[in-house]
């Protein structure tokens, strides 16, 4: 088990804190593991009654590690990302995200599956797909024109640049902008509402909210991920996330 990923249960609240912090809280295989555990073991214990996820007060998470993106044998079987991913929108518990500081890639996109996201006015959010060769997951190229609306989905997705809390609350994925210094106290505080209200209301409102896109999320993602896996091994993929780590700008020029 990764060290990185810290679960607490606490007053019917399952916290999971994302705690990788000299790498700017980027997600290895072993992390996403470690959070698809811990939101099974989340859904699967009555006393649960809400899930919290949140990272640092400076960084959500710097979405998928880039090295582990660089290194993927194409050959092996779904990743643990995957399995995280697809895992999300199966959650029947409340999701519920506090958002300080960057949230990039999957960072952004997982915010889509979840009921509640709180985020500190300095959050920044991001999708690069596209500026590292690669396309959309977690469905997000079917969830955020649905929530967002095509044109405001597309500039996110389509270029891919970071974007403000009020940007993403205008977006509609964001519930509320809280100061920073009581964003994580705010998220615990609506957790414990969530938790003390009946339960088995809470998961059928969730339930009844989710059921009629259920079926074109799973298959969005399939779709996603297959064109994803495609992208990784491509040579703008490669130049993209090579580039990062030399810390310069990519040259598409040659593509
Ligand atoms: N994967 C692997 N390493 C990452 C990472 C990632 N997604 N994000 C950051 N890091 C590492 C950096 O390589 C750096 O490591 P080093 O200290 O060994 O050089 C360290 O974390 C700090 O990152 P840095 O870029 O210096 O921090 P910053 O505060 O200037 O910027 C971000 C923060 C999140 C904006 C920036 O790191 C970033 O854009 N990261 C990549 C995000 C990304 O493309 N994710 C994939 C989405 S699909």
């Amino acid at each position: 088990m990764t060290t990185n990923i810290l679960v607490e249960s606490k007053d019917r609240v399952l916290r999971i804190e994302i705690a990788r912090l000299d790498k700017k809280n980027a997600l290895t295989q072993d992390m996403y593991r470690a959070m698809s555990q811990a939101l099974a073991a989340a859904d699967a214990d009555a006393q649960v009654r809400a899930i919290l996820i949140h990272g640092t007060k400076d960084c959500f998470t710097s979405g998928n590690d880039l090295k582990d993106f660089l290194n993927r044998d194409p050959h092996a079987g779904p990743a643990a990302s995957f399995d995280f991913i697809s895992g999300l929108p199966k959650v029947a518990k409340p999701l519920i995200a506090a958002v300080g500081g960057s949230a990039v890639g999957v960072g952004t996109t997982m915010l889509l599956h979840c009921d509640l996201v709180y985020a500190a006015p300095g959050a920044r959010f991001q999708m690069p797909f596209v500026p590292l060769g690669l396309v959309p997951e977690a469905a997000s190229s079917l969830l955020l024109p649905m929530i967002a609306g095509y044109q405001r989905a597309a500039e996110l997705l389509m270029l891919g640049q970071p974007f403000s809390a009020e940007k993403a609350l205008a977006a509609g994925f964001v519930t509320e902008i809280v100061p920073g210094e009581k964003l994580l106290e705010h998220a615990r505080a609506a957790a414990a509402a969530v938790a003390a209200l009946p339960p088995a209301s809470v998961r059928l409102t969730k339930q009844l909210m989710k059921r009629q896109h259920g079926q074109a999320i799973a298959s969005q993602m399939a779709e996603e991920s297959s064109v994803f896996a495609e992208r990784l091994q491509s040579g703008e993929a490669k130049e993209a996330m090579t580039a990062f780590f030399e810390k310069r700008k990519p040259d598409f020029s040659r593509f």
